[in-house]
């Protein structure tokens, strides 16, 4: 037995590349300040597949498929040995360990591809803006989620698993795939560094995150992430065009509700509020709105069919949600989750020439007339 190079240079680059980046995803997944960051290690990791499905067919003879392509019964006969204490020893993968690298690269793809989705649906950026909405990615959003978690489950399998071929045939597997080298017989396949593959892996994946940190978040995306304006010094989020689905419009809404205030879209209240605002309309806020009942049917049909319990955008769902089952604001400005929203908002910043009002919707967010309020179209106004 001697000391022989098993796991060249890349498919260890890759291997601690992809653990580092799934550990700091699950780090960053509930918190919307590190969306960007989130977002660019989903995007990292999916590379890293793509790399390492490339690399299982033209790679060293150990990171190749071939040397570890087990079935689920050799898996499984393998544990049967394990628990007997009298495994065989592999130099490269095992049975057990090949099903759990699969079954991960397989869950990486689901979990990024979900991601991409998921982003798109609920914030309307990234590659998939614009495909879904916020009610239709529920379900994807989900099973994101549960892949996710699935991931996790198999990492601490994988590491058990390691912890015990170390313990069984007496060998440090984790240092292994450090360094690269284990004990072997002399007529074990010959594995190269492949140092060059490694650099411009390294190579790829930092300016990867130096396009994404330096251009892509300052220059198109709203991510959430620190951003400072050079002239004023000024925090700031750039403001990025909601590009969804439009919502239903209707234009004799539109003429009656929106000739003394801008219109408030049917999403932002749940139906019952409308039916209200409507039986009250003759004390419409000190004022009497007078419409004829014809014209109250229409506009009170095209509401209640897209209000908030409808759920078809984020701000729908979640005004709609945040509401006791027997309330009935008149306001959206009274509902916990918009008070919730607005709670960070300077009195300055309510104070300002462009805002006046609560309810002056559009001066903070562009996409006030569509109903949408997208994160990314959201602005308070300078000075
Ligand atoms: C004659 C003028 C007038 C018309 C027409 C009118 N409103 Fe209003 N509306 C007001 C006034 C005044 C307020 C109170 C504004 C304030 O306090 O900031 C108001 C406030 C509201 C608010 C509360 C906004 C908030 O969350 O603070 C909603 C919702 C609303 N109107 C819906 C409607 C709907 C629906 C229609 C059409 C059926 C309509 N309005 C037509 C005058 C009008
Ligand atoms: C002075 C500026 C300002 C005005 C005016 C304003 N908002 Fe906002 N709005 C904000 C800020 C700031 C946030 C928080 C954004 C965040 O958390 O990223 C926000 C968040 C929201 C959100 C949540 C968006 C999301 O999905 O995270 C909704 C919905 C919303 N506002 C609706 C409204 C409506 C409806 C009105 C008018 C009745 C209104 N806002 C008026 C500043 C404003």
């Amino acid at each position: 037995m001697q000391r022989t190079l098993i796991w060249d240079l890349p498919t260890r680059l890759f291997h601690w590349t992809l653990a580092a980046s799934f550990a700091a995803a699950w780090l960053t997944a509930e918190s919307d300040p590190w969306l960007a960051v989130h977002v660019f290690l989903g995007y990292l990791m999916l590379g890293l597949v793509g790399f390492r499905i490339l690399w299982g067919f033209v790679g060293s003879h150990f990171s190749r498929f071939s040397s570890f392509w087990f079935g689920p019964r050799e898996a499984i006969a393998y544990l049967k040995q394990v628990a007997r204490g009298q495994a065989e020893r592999h130099v490269g993968h095992n049975p057990t360990g090949s099903l759990a690298i699969y079954l991960l690269l397989l869950l990486t793809l689901v979990v990024g591809i979900t991601g991409i989705v998921t982003l798109g649906g609920e914030e309307q950026q990234g590659l998939a803006a614009g495909w879904f909405s916020f009610a239709q990615i529920k379900l994807l959003k989900k099973l994101h989620e549960a892949a996710a978690t699935g991931m996790l489950l198999l990492v601490m399998g994988h590491i058990a698993g390691v912890v015990v071929e170390s313990v069984l045939h007496r060998e440090n597997l984790a240092r292994s795939m450090l360094t690269g080298t284990k004990l072997a017989k002399p007529d074990t396949p010959r594995t190269g560094a492949h140092r060059q593959v490694a650099v411009a892996l390294l190579v790829a994946m930092l300016g990867f995150a130096g396009w994404w940190f330096y251009y892509a978040i300052d220059q198109q995306l709203d991510m959430h992430v620190w951003q400072h304006s050079p002239q004023t010094g000024v925090v700031e989020k750039p403001h990025v065009k909601f590009v969804g689905k439009a919502l239903p419009d209707n234009k004799l809404w539109r003429d009656e509700c929106g000739s003394c205030h801008a219109v408030f879209h049917p999403v932002l209240l749940p139906a019952r509020s409308w039916q209200k605002t409507m039986a009250e309309q003759g004390q419409h806020f000190g004022t009497d709105l007078g419409l004829d009942s014809a014209t109250t049917q229409t506009v009170l049909k095209f509401m209640v069919d897209n209000a908030a319990d409808g759920h078809t955008t984020e701000a729908a769902t979640k005004i709609d949600l945040s509401l006791a089952k027997d309330a009935t604001p008149l306001r959206i400005t009274e509902t916990p989750y918009w008070v919730k929203k607005h709670r960070e908002v300077s009195a300055a910043d309510w104070a300002k020439p462009q805002v006046k009002s609560k309810a002056n919707c559009a001066a903070c967010h562009s996409d006030a007339d569509a109903g949408t309020f997208e994160d990314g179209a959201m602005q308070i106004p300078k000075s």
